[in-house]
Formats: structure tokens, sequence, C-alpha cells
């Protein structure tokens, strides 16, 4: 529960992959991908990704993973909160409850790919980043050329950490 609201924070059913798919889609700025893809983050990766429930409804997600190769790292694959939530630090809390739930893995680093015409994203990372007083680096990950269809914006790592996580 996020303190002073009636949002809870949940580890997502297979089930809910559902949810999370809706979420994504309606977020108007995701990329929309299969509802397959969400059902097996729910699924396979539950640990590693949360959903914020307001009263019963989905309201918030977060679809991670810990790449192979790289265990002290949270990738987040994608997050969104619906518009009418937005800018009320949900998703600032949704990543808090990741690092906090892995912190027992030793992760402590968080690394999320974004647009650079995305603002909110870009406040997101880096605010979380000052949060924490972690530093952060930027790296592209895929350029604009990558992507076969054309018309896709670079995407940029956002690798934030060491985080000194505390309970
Ligand atoms: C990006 C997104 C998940 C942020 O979630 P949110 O709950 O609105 O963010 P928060 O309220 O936790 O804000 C986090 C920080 O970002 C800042 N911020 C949020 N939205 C912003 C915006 N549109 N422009 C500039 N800064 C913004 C906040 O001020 C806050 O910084 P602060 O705590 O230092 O003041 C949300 O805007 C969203 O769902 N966008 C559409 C999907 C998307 O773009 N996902 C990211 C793809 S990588």
């Amino acid at each position: 529960m996020i303190r002073g609201t009636r949002i809870q924070l949940q580890t997502p059913k297979a089930e809910q992959g559902f949810a999370m798919w809706q979420l994504a889609s309606d977020s108007g700025v995701l990329e929309p991908n299969s509802s397959y893809a969400y059902l097996m983050f729910a699924k396979f990766f539950a640990e590693t990704c949360v959903l914020a429930v307001e009263e019963g409804i989905p309201i918030g997600f977060v679809t991670g993973f810990i790449p192979p190769g790289s265990p002290q790292t949270l990738f987040v694959w994608q997050i969104g909160v619906s518009a009418a939530h937005r800018g009320k630090g949900i998703g600032k809390h949704m990543l808090r409850e990741l690092l906090r739930r892995l912190e027992s893995k030793s992760v402590c680093y968080l690394e999320a790919t974004v647009t650079m015409s995305n603002d909110a994203s870009k406040a997101l990372f880096t605010s979380l980043a000052n949060e924490y007083s972690a530093r952060y680096q930027i790296n592209e990950c895929f350029s604009a050329e990558m992507f076969p269809e054309g018309g896709h914006e670079a995407e940029w790592t956002y690798r934030v950490g060491p985080i000194p996580i505390q309970s």
C-alpha cells in the first residue's frame, strides 16, 4: 500500500498480464506489444514486475527482468501509469518497490531505455537517481537505424546506480 492512498503495489499473477497489456495499450506512449508478452512477464518474471491497483482497478505497471550475465541489474522493459494518475509519484513508488523486493538478490543497478523526446520518462529515472544520490550514465542502446519499420527514435539506456537500498 502506498502510504496515504488506497493504492496497492502487487506482484502480478499470470492472469493479470492482461491488465498490464491494457495499461500499455491505453498509455498513448508505450509501444503496443502482444498480449502474450505481458502474460509471459506476469507468469515467468512476476518477481521483477509490479502492478499498482487502486480499489481493484489497475492503474500502473512495471515489466522488468534481471538480464542474464548482469545479476545486479534490474532492466525495466516498460513502465506505465494511467493518464489520470500520472505525476503523483506512482512511477517512482513502483520502482522503489522493485528495488526493495530485489535487495536480497543484491540488485543495485536499474536500467531502462528511453527516447529523448520522452520528458516524463527521463525525469523519472533522473529523479530516482537523485533520490538515492546515485550516479547515472546514458548510452545509446538501439540506434534509429536498427528499427526495421523506420521512423523510430533511438533508444538510450539510462543506467542508475549503484543504489544504496535501505529496507
Ligand atoms: C513515465 C511515467 C511512467 C512516470 O510515472 P509517474 O507516476 O507520472 O511519475 P512520478 O509522479 O513518479 O514522477 C517521477 C518524477 O518525474 C517527474 N515527471 C513526471 N512526469 C513528468 C513530465 N511529464 N515532465 C517532466 N517531469 C515529469 C516528476 O516531477 C518526478 O520528479 P520529482 O520527484 O523529482 O519531482 C508516466 O508519465 C507514464 O506512464 N508515461 C507514459 C508511458 C511512458 O512514457 N513510459 C516510460 C517509457 S520508458
